[in-house]
């Protein structure tokens, strides 16, 4: 069977697999365990399965296993834990930013790859880069406190 490696979350990782056309979001949940990104659409268009990929906010459901091979991916599990969470997701939290939460691991990877690139965006510069992260719930009011506040806190 051929074998895709690629590095996730700081660690080399191999994935064997009939089918190198594969959404890598089918690899990094069914084969990895990394069940924080989501299958929301499956199309790309409501951003749940959000992952950094070569440190750019990457909707993992569009990504070829076979094209991801020998990239690199960070996951929210590779952001923090919930004993040390990243500042973004300490934010999300501390602003409940979320209520069902199947948006927010897209949210909070977005946010994450936006203060990287704009460590102080005004509230319209978030709502740019949040336009694609869909929440049915309505969560993005919080959504945006939370980017605030992690632009307030410093690195991320
Ligand atoms: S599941 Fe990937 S964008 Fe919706
Ligand atoms: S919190 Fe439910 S979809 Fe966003």
């Amino acid at each position: 069977m051929p074998q895709y490696s690629l590095t996730v979350n700081g660690a080399p990782r191999a994935v064997d697999a009939w089918d190198g056309d594969m959404p890598v979001l089918y690899a990094l949940r069914n084969d990895l365990g990394l069940h924080a990104a989501k299958f929301g659409c499956g199309h790309g268009q409501c951003g749940a399965c959000t992952v950094l990929m070569d440190g750019k906010a990457t909707r993992s459901c569009l990504v070829k296993l076979a094209d991801a091979a020998g990239r690199t991916i960070v996951t929210a599990e590779g952001l923090g834990s919930p004993e040390k969470p990243h500042p973004v997701q300490a934010a999300f939290i501390a602003e409940q930013a979320a209520q069902c939460g199947y948006c927010t691991n897209g949210m909070v990877m977005t946010s994450v790859a936006l203060l990287r690139a704009n460590p102080k965006p005004t509230r319209e510069q978030a709502q740019a880069a949040l336009a694609g992260n869909l929440c049915r719930c309505g969560s993005h009011d919080r959504v945006l406190k939370a980017v605030e506040r992690a632009a307030r806190g410093g690195s991320t």
